[in-house]
C-alpha cells in the first residue's frame, strides 16, 4: 500500500509539486502545502505547461470528457491553478478543482495519473486540496474507477444523487460530498454496485467509506 505522507511519496520518487495558473490565482493559495514548496507556473507566461497537461489530460480523458481548450483556458487557469506531480519536465499526476460560492468548498474536476502505484494521485490530491485551503470537496466520479480508492482516503464519501444526465458519463458516475478529514465510520460493508446505483437513483444518501472500491472493481463499501 503507498505512503500516506505526500511529501514523503515525493521524496521517495524524486517528484516535485507545482501549480500552473493565472497570475491572479497565486496570492490566494498556499503554496507550501503540508510544508512540501511548491513551483509557481504563471499560466500567461507558461504556454509549453498549458499545452503538456492539456495533452496529458486528453491522454486520460478521450471520448465525450475531452477537455476543450476554452474550457482549460477559462475554467481552470483563468479563476485557480491546476496541482502537478513533475518529474523533471514530465507530468506524473495532475489534480484540479475549481473554486465554489460556497467558502471553503471547492469542485473536483480532473485526477489523473500516467504513473500508477507510487500514490501519485492521492499525493497530488492532498496537496492540491491545501494549497486551495479547501475543508470541503464536492465532485463526480465514476462508481467502478479506481479513483474512488483515492478520493475515500480523504474521507467518507455522503453521495449526493446521480450525476446530471448532461455529464459525458452520466451512467457511470454519481454526485459526492467530502468533509476532508472527517472520521470514518467503524462498521462498514460491501455492496454490488449495480444495487448502490439503483438505490441512488431512488433517492437514497449513501455514505462510501475507505477503502472505497473493493478489490474485486464490483462491490463498493458503504457505511452501515
Ligand atoms: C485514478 C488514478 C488517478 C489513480 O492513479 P494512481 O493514484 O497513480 O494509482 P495508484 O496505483 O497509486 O492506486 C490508487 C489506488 O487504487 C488502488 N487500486 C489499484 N488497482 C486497483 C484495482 N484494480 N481495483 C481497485 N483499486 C485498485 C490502489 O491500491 C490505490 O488504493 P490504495 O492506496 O487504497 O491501495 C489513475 O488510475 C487515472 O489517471 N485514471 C484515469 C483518470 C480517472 O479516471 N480519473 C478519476 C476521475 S474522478
Amino acid at each position: 500500500m503507498p505512503s500516506t505522507d505526500p511529501a514523503a511519496i515525493l521524496d521517495a520518487h524524486g517528484l516535485r509539486f507545482a501549480a500552473l495558473g493565472s497570475a491572479a490565482a497565486r496570492p490566494h493559495l498556499d503554496l507550501a502545502p503540508l510544508g512540501v514548496d511548491a513551483t509557481f507556473l504563471e499560466a500567461e507566461h507558461e504556454p509549453g505547461w498549458v499545452a503538456r497537461y492539456h495533452l496529458v489530460n486528453l491522454a486520460r480523458f478521450g471520448g465525450p470528457l475531452s477537455l476543450p481548450g476554452w474550457v482549460l483556458a477559462d475554467l481552470y487557469l483563468l479563476p485557480s491553478a491546476i496541482g502537478l506531480l513533475l518529474d523533471g519536465d514530465d507530468i506524473v499526476a495532475a489534480y484540479y478543482a475549481a473554486p465554489s460560492l460556497e467558502p471553503g468548498t471547492v469542485i473536483g474536476v480532473s485526477l489523473l495519473s500516467l504513473r500508477e502505484g507510487l500514490g501519485a494521485g492521492y499525493a497530488v490530491k492532498a496537496l492540491t486540496l491545501a494549497m486551495y485551503r479547501a475543508k470541503v470537496q464536492r465532485g463526480i466520479t465514476q462508481w467502478r474507477s479506481r479513483a474512488v480508492r483515492v478520493h475515500t482516503r480523504f474521507g467518507p464519501l455522503e453521495v449526493e444523487g446521480p450525476a446530471p444526465a448532461v455529464h459525458g458519463a452520466a451512467a457511470e458516475s454519481f454526485v459526492y460530498r467530502v468533509a476532508l478529514g472527517a472520521p470514518t465510520p467503524d462498521t462498514r460493508v460491501a455492496v454490488p454496485i449495480a444495487e448502490a446505483i439503483a438505490r441512488t437513483a431512488a433517492g437514497e444518501r449513501l455514505t462510501i467509506v475507505g477503502p472505497g472500491l473493493h478489490a474485486d472493481g464490483e462491490h463498493v463499501w458503504l457505511a452501515e
